[in-house]
């Protein structure tokens, strides 16, 4: 297959380089041209260089190269750039091709998907082109697929035989690859699942202990299926890996920078200077604003996502947002 992943961040050129082994033509674009020019002049990515990256992989800034006689375009940047990168790629868009996103938000001014703001941005070319769009989802760092570490990742889609195409095309002895039609259930714990890992590092931040952690991990889970069936998603999706196993690794992984983020904030960094920290996009810290509009204008109740969003945005200190977790006044049934 001809791949093109645009954004050359950690994911893509984690997933640009397993695809390269597994004998895909892949193509590396980024807005950024002086990172395609680190690339093409070292093989090497600033995150991991320690790791020789394929001589076979290409790399381009040109946006046309990059849509052109591609089977998959990968959309691999962050939240914030998603609908940018869609624009940019649509008037090279061409019929039949299959547009896969990786990035895990939810769109602040609208509260749609990820994969609902490129259909948004892509509008009637969508139909006219014969687009497919789907998500790629899971407990999925990208320090491990870049070594080749077994993973498991969800390929989803409404339509599954397209969900099933991406399948055997990620499919390999490091990734094994799941289907589901939930695409929204699947999106929505991706993005969610974010500021729970936050939360996860505010505890880590504090010294407290793993009986809360677990605590947090199991009414995490709950707070978010509750969202997501009262959105329409379907309950199994939650229970699944990009769901609970998602959750699992971003609470509990040394490689997610919303743990690492939640670590400092827990040792009295301000959220600010913990993203800067960090260095990289926190899509935790994305997600809590969409999240809170999201449980406004459901009714459904998100008690840890809001004790979060009031230590990001309200001033509360990571020790408040604990107490506030423990109140005997906080709901309490399954
Ligand atoms: N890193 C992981 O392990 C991992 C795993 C699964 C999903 N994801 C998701 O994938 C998405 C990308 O994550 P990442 O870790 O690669 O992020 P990253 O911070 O490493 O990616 C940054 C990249 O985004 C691109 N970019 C930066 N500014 C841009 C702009 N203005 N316009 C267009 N592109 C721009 C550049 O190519 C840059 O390298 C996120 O939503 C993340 O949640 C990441």
């Amino acid at each position: 297959m001809k791949i093109s992943i645009l954004g050359a961040g950690t994911w893509g050129i984690a997933l640009a380089k397993m695809l390269c082994i597994s004998g895909h033509e892949v193509t590396v674009w980024s807005a950024l041209a002086p990172e395609i020019e680190h690339l093409t002049a070292t093989h090497t990515h600033p995150i991991f260089p320690d790791i020789q990256l394929p001589e076979e992989l290409c790399y381009t800034a040109d946006t046309e190269t990059a849509c052109k006689g591609r089977d998959v375009l990968l959309i691999a940047v962050p939240s914030p750039y998603i609908r940018s990168t869609a624009r940019s790629a649509a008037p090279f868009l061409e019929k039949g091709q299959i547009l896969v996103s990786v990035a895990k938000g939810i769109e602040e001014a609208t509260l749609f998907s990820m994969t609902e703001v490129i259909e948004d941005e892509l509008g009637p070319l969508v139909s006219e082109k014969d687009l497919k769009i789907a998500a790629l989802s899971g407990p999925t760092h990208a320090e491990e697929v870049i070594r080749s570490i077994p993973t498991t990742i969800i390929s989803a889609c409404s339509d599954i035989d397209t969900a099933q195409f991406i399948q055997e095309i990620f499919m390999n002895t490091c990734m094994r690859v799941y289907t589901n039609t939930d695409i929204k259930g699947v999106e929505l714990c991706g993005a969610l699942k974010n500021i729970i890992a936050l939360a996860s590092g505010v505890l880590s931040g504090l010294n407290y202990g793993d009986n809360i952690k677990a605590a947090l991990i199991t009414r995490g889970l709950a707070e978010i299926k509750r969202l997501g069936v009262e959105l329409g998603c379907c309950e199994q999706t939650f229970y699944g890996l990009a769901g609970m196993g998602d959750l699992i690794v971003t609470c509990l992984s040394v490689h997610s920078r919303n743990y690492k983020a939640g670590i400092l904030i827990g040792k009295g960094y301000s959220p600010q200077e913990s993203a800067k920290e960090v260095g990289m996009v926190v899509e935790g810290i994305n997600a809590i604003k969409p999240a809170m509009r999201l449980s406004e204008k459901t009714g459904v109740e998100l008690p840890i996502i809001s004790a979060v969003n009031s230590v990001v945005y309200e001033g509360a200190s990571p020790a408040e947002m604990v107490d506030r977790l423990m109140q005997r006044s906080m709901r309490s049934e399954i």
